[in-house]
């Protein structure tokens, strides 16, 4: 049912009164105010990019009958890119009760009925509750984590098709490790960093814990194998995208079911 124009305009007001993480433009034209003033425009729109591709390559045809997860929505912007891009239900999920209020404006905004903004924290989802998902979305997540591997465990337990996470990484470390003997000796599948946001749990961005390990690309492959992906493979960063997804200091993997 289409919003009374009243009640629209309200909408509208609402959201030009906010500040937005994403690059945000209303049906109208007008552009909904920047909290960085447009300086990490670069990331969320590189990611939007390769998102999309993933989303041809695996998901090509009607997208109706499928179902996606957004799991730390934020205020929902790649929620609106999996409802525009077709799927039938789009689940918007963050730890935070303030972005999950305002991923559901840009659902009334945008008029994306498909979208199910909740607030859980990912250690609270479950395939019994939260149910199984063609596609898993976990995006500026991983490392702000201090238990990452639970959270890869989740995203196993609710894919049906497959799974995207992008995350900052830090670099591998490699080789063999004695394991209890110089003559038992094991080789090291990848590497965590360790992170402090302790001061910053207030943050719309950060760990709501304050302890983040973030993984080595070559760590995070392996891992996601170890959870129960068939497959996992970085995918591949357009020539003009942003300098940390380039450079491979931030990574976008697709694991496969
Ligand atoms: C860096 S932002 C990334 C947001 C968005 N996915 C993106 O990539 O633009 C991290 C998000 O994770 C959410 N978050 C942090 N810890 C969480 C947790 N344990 N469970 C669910 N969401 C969490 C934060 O509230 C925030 O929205």
């Amino acid at each position: 049912m289409p919003t009374p124009v009243a009640d629209r305009d309200a909408l509208l007001q609402q959201a030009l009164a906010k500040s937005w993480f994403y690059p945000l433009t209303l049906p109208d034209g007008r552009a909904l105010p920047s909290t960085h003033d447009g300086r990490v425009d670069a990331i969320h729109l590189t990611r939007a990019r390769m998102l999309d591709q993933l989303i041809d390559a695996q998901f090509p045809g009607d997208r109706q009958a499928l179902s996606a997860i957004d799991i730390a929505c934020h205020q929902g912007w790649f929620s609106l890119q999996l409802a525009r891009a077709g799927f039938g239900r789009v689940d918007a999920i963050d730890a935070r009760a303030e972005h999950i209020a305002d991923t559901q404006l840009l659902a009334h905004v945008y008029e994306q009925a498909s979208i199910n903004p909740r607030q859980r924290d990912v250690f609270a989802l479950n395939a019994q509750d939260d149910g199984t998902h063609d596609l898993v979305v976990m995006f500026g997540l991983l490392y702000h984590l201090e238990n990452p591997v639970g959270a890869l465990r989740v995203a196993r337990a609710l894919a049906r098709r497959a799974c995207v996470i992008e995350t900052q990484v830090v670099p591998h470390l490699g080789g063999m490790v004695d394991w209890g003997s110089y003559e038992y000796v094991r080789p090291l599948k990848g590497c965590f960093g360790i992170i402090d946001e302790i001061d910053e749990v207030h943050a719309p961005e950060a760990s709501v814990t304050g302890v983040c390990l973030a993984p080595s690309t070559e760590g995070l492959l392996w891992l996601l194998r170890a959870v129960g992906f068939r497959d996992a493979y970085v995918l591949p960063v357009p020539a003009d995208g942003y300098e940390q997804l380039r450079h491979g200091k931030r990574v976008m993997v697709a694991a496969l079911v």
